[in-house]
Parts: structure tokens; sequence; C-alpha cells
């Protein structure tokens, strides 16, 4: 169970929207750009500052500091400053007595603007040159000469929408002033360290005058890891200014309007196979659509590059990754970061050469899985390759072969029904892609009544990271969970933490809790050891009781920690973890970029109802690698949770904007996200034998990689319709919407 889980099912969970307003609290809402590119002529603030009860209305001139919250690429400012690049880029901050005047007087606002044309396609932004960085490429083998040794080279084009977060918690922030020029920002991010920067960067002051909490996010999924900032940046420098606490929280619809999302690719591939099917080499450049400002994009390119041949070796790869600019809000990191799209268009191009070699896809896949030993196109070596093992084990535990038989069966016996099955490997790299974020910090401090309060930088936003941290520091200790707690995040006990992103929370906090606790531990060793009368290596822990040479003692933890106490032993730890043996040279985009792989394969029933369009998925079976689980309510929640929300993506989600770069899908009636009667029978096995000497005792990350399992989905529909239309021309465009499957099925 999470956490969070009683607190939740009573409503008692608090986000930043429930918290008590201190007295004098005032409400901000940014006046945002109604166009998606253009000049500002003029801007005029008379109407909105006469309405009674706005305080204030703050700028680009009320700036301390630097006008920028770029983190990577330095290229995105916090206030338009003459220019507007996207729809609903905040211009201003109004801050008024309530959040409805605020809204009100940026209705009242009369900006003027010269327009600019406008880009919202990636192509077409690559064709006019407006790209975020240069194009980057991951070579292996020898492609050029590669093409002549396959039996079957097939091209083609795929293009993948983008997505909306969803996380139920929109973007909210509180900021106080506190004495002596100092700040508290109550954010609702993944990267509290990162709000603390970014601010300390614009206000002009130094972070150690900014305290940034997090208690828990109604979810984040990478919608917070970056686009949290500027709210809680807005915020504090009203707060700084007026010296009141200032808050603000988006509705769903502002929140859907004004914040990036997943990014859309659109890419080609060509793809060569030997005569049985294996695949040989594959060429591939993406476009992508990163939207006005670099964001994470360059990042998420990167993993896009580092996961375009998936769970497959692929002897010869060439991969060309191009980041376009358009005038659309900066797309932004979303679970999997750039790898489902990847994997999308690589099956694409299986599907499309399964098709002319009249085999099923899987019979491609299978011969192409990578094994221990063989490397990744990047260089690293595939150790403990599970690609295969979890092929094997899915087929066998959930019996697919005769699955296929009573589907075929089944598509004997209707004709306006149809159903199909597709099988999806997956393969995820465990680190953040940025090498210097891959450290953690803990803080631990034993109380003297034996309770015990754990700080560290993990972000807990429904993914249970805390249950996993408080059972690695239960174990160490041998003591009942329930007498630790995980504080909140928070940027004054913790410095420098990277975000909770990258599926690494559990891994890089963990260890660092890990190390605080064992520096506990051996004090509390000695301590034993001395009361005890013992030599300290015959002292051990278990079930809450000292052990000597694994019996019991009669000294018990409580008592333990009142003699560490009295004798005035040191009851607090704090601890860093790196993870090592990461490198990767950018000169020759080779290295080990990753702490290991999380391997997994999925198998995906749907049918197709073909008279209307309409479809649904049955049935979802998955061996996924969780290593040895540090808790596996927690892991089977993420893997059901992921497959779910990669099916939306695949299947209902369309987010839709206009050429005018106006978001035509901006809420929940328009945006259709999967509800409980699309979530299909998921059955989870965890691999046999999994384990993983790179893992927090010996577990896995789990956030992301299933996420990918639903890629099947996809190949399923388009299987189910072509077995009722056997001439169906697939196209590789997702979401594969019910208007798509209709039109598909029959127009001309
Ligand atoms: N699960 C829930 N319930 N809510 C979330 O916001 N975010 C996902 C994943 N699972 C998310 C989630 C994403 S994008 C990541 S990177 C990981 O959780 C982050 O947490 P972890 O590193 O602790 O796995
Ligand atoms: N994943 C998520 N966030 C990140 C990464 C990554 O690999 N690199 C930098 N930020
Ligand atoms: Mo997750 S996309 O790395 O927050």
């Amino acid at each position: 169970m999470n956490s969070d889980s009683v607190l939740h099912a009573q409503g008692a969970a608090q986000f930043v929207d429930d918290l008590p307003l201190t007295a004098g609290t005032l409400h901000a809402f940014p006046l945002v750009s109604t166009i998606a590119h253009a000049d500002i002529v003029t801007l005029d603030f008379t109407p909105a500052r006469a309405l009674d009860g706005v305080i204030d209305i703050f700028t680009v001139k009320d700036i301390a500091g630097l006008n920028q919250t770029g983190n990577k690429a330095v290229d995105e400012v916090l206030f338009a400053d003459k220019r507007v690049v996207y729809k609903g880029q905040p211009i201003a901050i109004i801050i008024a007595k309530t959040a409805a005047i605020a809204r009100l007087a940026a209705s009242l606002c009369l900006v003027d603007y010269k327009p600019l044309p406008i880009v919202v396609d990636a192509r077409e932004a690559d064709r006019l040159g407006l790209h975020i960085a240069p194009p980057r490429s991951f070579t292996s083998g020898d492609i050029d000469n590669s093409w002549s040794d396959c039996d079957l080279v097939v091209t083609g084009s795929a293009e993948t929408g983008a997505q909306e977060h969803v996380y139920l918690e929109t973007q909210a922030a509180i900021a106080y002033p506190l004495e002596d020029a100092q700040l508290k920002i109550i954010s609702a991010t993944q990267a509290p360290g990162m709000v603390q920067r970014i601010c300390a960067r614009i206000l002009a002051i130094p972070m150690h005058k900014i305290e940034v909490d997090v208690l828990r996010l109604g979810g984040g999924f990478g919608g917070k890891e970056e686009q949290a900032t500027p709210w809680a940046v807005m915020v504090a420098l009203a707060a700084n200014k007026l010296q009141h606490p200032v808050k603000i929280t988006l509705s769903r619809a502002e929140d859907m309007r004004f914040t990036g999302k997943r990014h859309p690719y659109s890419a080609d591939f060509k793809i060569g196979l030997d005569k049985a099917g294996k695949i040989l080499s594959y060429q591939v450049t993406y476009y992508q659509n990163a939207g006005a400002f670099a964001d994470l994009s360059l990042s998420i390119l990167e993993r896009t590059l580092f996961h375009a041949g998936n769970a497959y070796f692929i002897a010869n790869l060439q991969a060309t990754a191009i980041s376009c600019r358009t005038h659309l809000p900066p797309n932004t990191a979303y679970r999997g970061f750039g790898a489902p799209q990847a994997l999308f268009i690589l099956e694409s191009a299986i599907f499309k050469a399964a098709q002319v070699m009249r085999v099923d896809a899987s019979v491609i896949q299978r011969q192409s899985l990578i094994q221990s030993g063989q490397a990744f196109a990047y260089g690293m070596l595939a150790e403990h390759a599970q690609a295969v093992p979890s092929w094997k084990q899915l087929h066998k535990d959930f019996a697919i072969s005769e699955q296929q038989e009573s589907i075929a069966q089944f598509n004997q016996e209707h004709h306006l029904e149809k159903k199909a099955l597709a099988i999806m490997p997956i393969c995820f790299g465990i680190a953040f892609t940025a090498f210097f974020l891959n450290q953690a910090d803990a803080l631990v401090h034993i109380y003297n009544d034996g309770s015990v309060s754990i700080s560290c930088g993990a972000v807990e936003m429904g993914q249970g990271v805390k249950v996993k941290l408080r059972a690695i520091a239960a174990q160490i200790f041998a003591i009942d969970p329930a007498r630790i707690k995980l504080e909140s995040t928070n940027t004054t006990r913790i410095a420098n933490m990277s975000p909770t992103a990258a599926s690494t929370g559990a891994d890089l906090n963990g260890q660092a809790i890990r190390i605080a606790c064992e520096q506990i531990k051996q004090t509390l060793t000695q301590q034993a050891a001395l009361e005890l009368k013992v030599d300290p290596a015959l002292i051990g822990f278990k079930n809450e009781t000292v052990t000597i040479a694994n019996n019991a003692s009669d000294l018990n933890w409580e008592a333990l920690i009142v003699l560490a106490y009295m004798s005035r032993r040191a009851l607090s730890a704090q601890a860093h973890y790196a993870t090592p043996k990461l490198n990767f040279d950018p000169k020759t985009e080779k290295g080990n970029p990753f702490a290991y792989h999380v391997y997994g394969c999925a198998s995906v029933e749907v049918t197709v109802d073909c008279l209307r369009g309409i479809y649904q998925v049955d049935r979802v079976n998955i061996v996924h690698d969780v290593g040895q689980s540090l808790a596996t309510e927690i892991d089977l929640g993420q893997i059901e949770g992921a497959l779910v929300q990669g099916l939306g993506w695949l299947t209902t989600e369309e987010i839709i904007y206009d050429q005018s770069g106006t978001l035509r899908s901006a809420n929940l009636t328009t945006y259709k996200v999967p509800d409980v009667y699309d979530a299909p029978d998921i059955q989870v096995k965890f691999l046999d034998k999994g384990s993983n000497p790179q893992g927090i005792f010996n577990s896995k990350a789990v956030g992301e990689p299933p996420f990918m399992y639903a890629t099947a989905v996809y190949f399923a529909l388009l299987k189910a319709m072509q077995s009722f239309r056997h001439e169906y021309q697939a196209e590789f465009s997702a979401p594969m919407t019910v208007e798509k499957v209709l039109l598909g099925l029959h127009s001309e």
C-alpha cells in the first residue's frame, strides 16, 4: 500500500491548494499571450489596475536578476519581453485579493500585438531551419554498406501524438516572505532544488535564503520536472515585493493551455532484414516538436537516440534526431522521456517489414532480441540481458500460442468483429541521461524514543517511493516500518537535490539512505557490544532486538537508542551517493550512460467492432523485470498504471493544436483519458529469478518502462483491422482514435 493511501481515502492528504491560508494571503494569475507568435507593441494595464481588489502587476521590469528559467539550454524567459512565442506564454503576473479578481484583471489587460508567422509542425520548422540545436546522430556498424547484405529493405514514416499529463493536482505554489528577505515556497514540483535555484537566479538572491518544501504531489508524470518552476518563481517574486504570502493554482483548462506536453514526433525509417526476418540494419530520422523553448527537449531527444533500437540487437544502426522549434508551449518530460516515441517508430518499421514478408511481427521481434554480451548502438554492453527470458516466460506463463489459436478461431466465426494479439518487448536504461544528476543525499535522525526521521530528495507523487525508502531503512535497522517517517522534500534539509525523475527516485535516494542508516548502525553496534560485553562482530539486529551470534539478547531497539543517547553518541547521519561507473563521450556518442537496463515483454489482445470502428483492449499479459521487488504492490501498481497511461496515449488521447497554435482539446471533455472501463484485464508476473547487483537491494527501477508495453495496443489494432479488410494499408500515426479505425476500415 502507498504510504498516502489512507490519507487519500479519507480525503485528508494535503496538496498545495488544501493548505490553510495565512492571513493576508494574496492570489496570483498570469496574463498570458493570446497569440502564438507576435511582437508586443503596447501593454496597457490601466483598466486592470483600476479593478477593485487588484494589488499589483509584475512584468519583466520587476525582475532583479536574470529573466531566465532555462536549464539545459538557457533560452526560456519567465515573462515575455517584447515578443511572445506561444499562446499561453506568461507576460505578467497579476496579484489581487482573490483569485477571481486576478483572473478578471487578466482579461482587462490591453495588449497590442503585431502578429508574426506561426509554425506548429516539426517538419515545417525543420524546413525553415528552426532548430533548438544542431541535429545529432548515433551510429553503429556500417549502415551505408549494410543494405546490400539485406534480403529485404523497407522504408516508411511514422508519427506519434502529444500527450497531456493530467496529473490530478494542477500546477500550484504558495510563497511566504520570511524575515531578512528570505522566502519559503511550497511548490507542486518534482524538482524542489531547481525551483530554489531558478528562483534565486531570477530574484538575484542567494539560494540559502530560499526554502522550497514539497509534501507530496497529486501526480507529476514528468509534467512537474521543469514546468512547475515558473509558477513558483512568479509567486515568490510577488511575495518578495509585496511582503505578503502569494498563492497560485491553475484550473484544469488553464493548466492544459499554458503548459507543455509529451513531444509529438514525426520520423522516416528504413529497415533491412535477412531472409529469416532478423533485423540487420535500421536507419531513422526523428523530427521532434519541441515547442517554443528547449525545456528538456534535448535530453529527451538524447534518450530517444539511446532507445532507437529498443530491446533488439541491430548490428547497423543510424539514428538522427532533430529538435524543431515551433510556436507551441514548450513540450516537456513525460513518463518514458522520448523512449516511447523511439519504440513506436521502430515497431512501425517492424510491422511494415512483417507485412511485406507475410509473417507475424513477432517472428522479426523474437530473432532480433538482444543477448548478454551484445552491445547497444551507444557502445554499452547488455549485461544480464533479460529480453529473451522475458519473452520466453511470457509465452509460457500466459500460454500465448493457445491465445493465438482461440483468436484465429474467433475471427473465423465472426465477420464484423475481429480480434488480434501483438507482442511488445521493452528495454529501458536507468540513470539520468544528464550525468551530473545521478547523485543524491539523505539525512537520517533517530530520536531518543526510537522513532526515525528521514529526509531525502525524493518527491512522493503517487509512485510510492516513500514506501520503498521506508522499507530500505526498516530492513537495515530491523525495525517496524511504522517507526520510520519520511519527511517532506525540503531544500534546507537536502541541498542540490536532483529532480525525482528518470525512474531513479528509489535507486538514488535509497542508496543514500542506506549509507546513512549503515553509518548509524555501526555506532549502534558499538554501543550494543559494549553493553552486552561481546565482540561487535557478533552483534546483529533482528525483529527490533539486538542479537548475539544470531540469538536474541534482551536488549531491544528502544533501550539501545536510549543507551546510545545517554552515552552521547551521534544518532544522526548524512550521506551522499553517486551512481558508479557511468560515463559517456559525446564526441563518439559511446559509453555506459546507464547503471543497468530494465526489460520485459507484454502481449495485448484487442477486439475491433468493424462496423462502428469502436474497439476494446481485452487482455494484457506482462512479464516485467523488477529485479527483487522492494514493494510488490507498489511495483504492480506502477506497471498497471503505466500500461493504462500508455494505452491512452496510443488510443483516445488526441491533442489538437490548430494552425494558429490554439489548443482545441483544452479540457477533459474534448481530451479523453482512459477511465476504469477502458482499463483491460491486466495480468502481471515478475520475471523469474530477477536480480540486479547495480540496484538497491537487488531491485530495479519501475516507474517509466512499463508505459511502453502499450505500444502493442496500436499494432494489435492494425492487425485486427487487416483481418477485416485485407487490403488495408497500415498507417503509423498514433493515437489510433475510433475515427481513424472507422476511416481505415471503410474509406475508399
Ligand atoms: N506514478 C504515479 N502514481 N504518479 C506519477 O506522477 N510519475 C512517473 C512514475 N510513476 C508518476 C508515477 C514518472 S514520469 C517517473 S520518472 C517516476 O514515477 C518517478 O518516480 P520514481 O523515480 O520514484 O520511480
Ligand atoms: N529522465 C528524466 N529527466 C531527466 C533525464 C532523464 O533521463 N535527464 C535529465 N533530466
Ligand atoms: Mo519522469 S518523465 O522522468 O518525471
